[in-house]
């Protein structure tokens, strides 16, 4: 990643060293497993957003390095979090937390790192008006994840899809961009712009994210497939295949209550319009992030942003 543009690499290897520098715990458990999961081979997508957006302004280390890692480190706490509510066994293919410990300990992981975010964040030198910026993105990812998990083996509107994605993914890309926009001196405006683009780049990767439980295999994403399913999380893909199709509608229902096959479920969604109507919709998020991307101001960084776009 990132090979046309050596000072984005440049910055991000230098970013991954202060990171390691900042993890450290006097307590050895917390020590070793916020490292184990933080420094475990994350693609690091929100921080290299947050240092893009501040690379546009008066770029300073010692102001976006902590900005960057209190919103990795963040993103690293919603995960193990996260991998306890989905029973998820493997993440970045190593053990999760819980399963390599046990729940309550993956808890208190979860928790620490929360609060080192926080720690990092006041390291930015940022107005506390800007650290409330981080602060409503947890309340709104909590919210997102609390209705995905309460909304649990019903059949959601793609409304209500959206809505759940934007906060519980979207969110966070958006608070990386702004927070780096704000360290780096840009105008509300140009920070604004590029809480958009985060948030629409979420929507797209949620349901790229989305698309690959279902289509993927565990050894190439280090992380278990058909998981939402499973759980009884019902994503994109299997709204859009039950759309107009009451049998569909009918075996994801039935699956829910135990009778049937996951795999012949998986097959039915994948012979309908579901992947296709998913990818149709991901592109339209696209499509609004190369809007974005023409409004900001452009310096030679900003090409790095339309070259990730792609790869979604
Ligand atoms: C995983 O995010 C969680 C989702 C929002 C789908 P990433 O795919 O960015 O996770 P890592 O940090 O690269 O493993
Ligand atoms: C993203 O959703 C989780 C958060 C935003 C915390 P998923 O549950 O789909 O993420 P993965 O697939 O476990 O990485
Ligand atoms: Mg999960
Ligand atoms: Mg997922």
């Amino acid at each position: 990643m990132w090979s046309n543009y050596p000072a984005i690499k440049e910055e991000m290897a230098a970013f991954e060293q202060y990171l390691d520098k900042k993890l450290t715990s006097r307590n050895s458990f917390l020590k070793n497993a916020s490292r184990e999961v933080v420094l475990s081979g994350g693609k690091r997508l929100r921080p290299a957003f947050a240092i893009i957006a501040a690379l546009h302004g008066d770029y300073d280390r010692n102001r976006i390095f902590p900005a960057a890692a209190s919103v990795e480190v963040l993103h690293a706490a919603t995960l193990v979090h996260d991998d306890i509510i989905d029973n998820a066994k493997i993440r970045r293919g190593q053990l999760t937390i819980s399963e390599k410990h046990n729940t309550n300990l993956a808890v208190y992981t979860g928790d620490y790192l929360l609060t080192k975010s926080l720690r990092l964040l006041l390291e930015t030198g940022l107005k506390p008006d800007k650290l409330g910026i981080l602060a409503r993105s947890i309340s709104l990812l909590c919210e997102g994840e609390v209705e995905q998990y309460l909304g649990k083996y019903s059949v959601i509107s793609v409304y209500q899809y959206l809505k759940r994605i934007l906060s519980k993914t979207g969110v966070l890309f958006s608070a990386a961009m702004i927070l780096g926009a704000k360290t780096a001196n840009l105008t509300d405006d140009a920070a604004r712009r590029f809480g958009q683009f985060g948030m629409c780049f979420g929507a797209a990767f949620q349901i790229r994210d989305d698309l690959k439980d279902l289509l993927s295999e565990e050894k190439t994403e280090g992380k278990p497939v058909l998981n939402d399913l499973k759980e009884g999380i019902v994503t994109l893909p299997v709204i859009m295949a039950v759309k107009n199709n009451p049998e569909i509608l009918k075996e994801v229902n039935d699956y829910f209550n135990g009778i049937g096959d996951i795999y012949n479920l998986m097959s039915s969604i994948l012979t309908s319009d579901g992947v296709r109507d998913s990818e149709k919709l991901k592109n339209r998020y696209i499509e609004k992030c190369r809007k974005i991307i023409k409004e900001l101001p452009q310096t030679p960084y900003t090409g790095a942003l339309s070259e990730i776009v792609e790869w979604l």
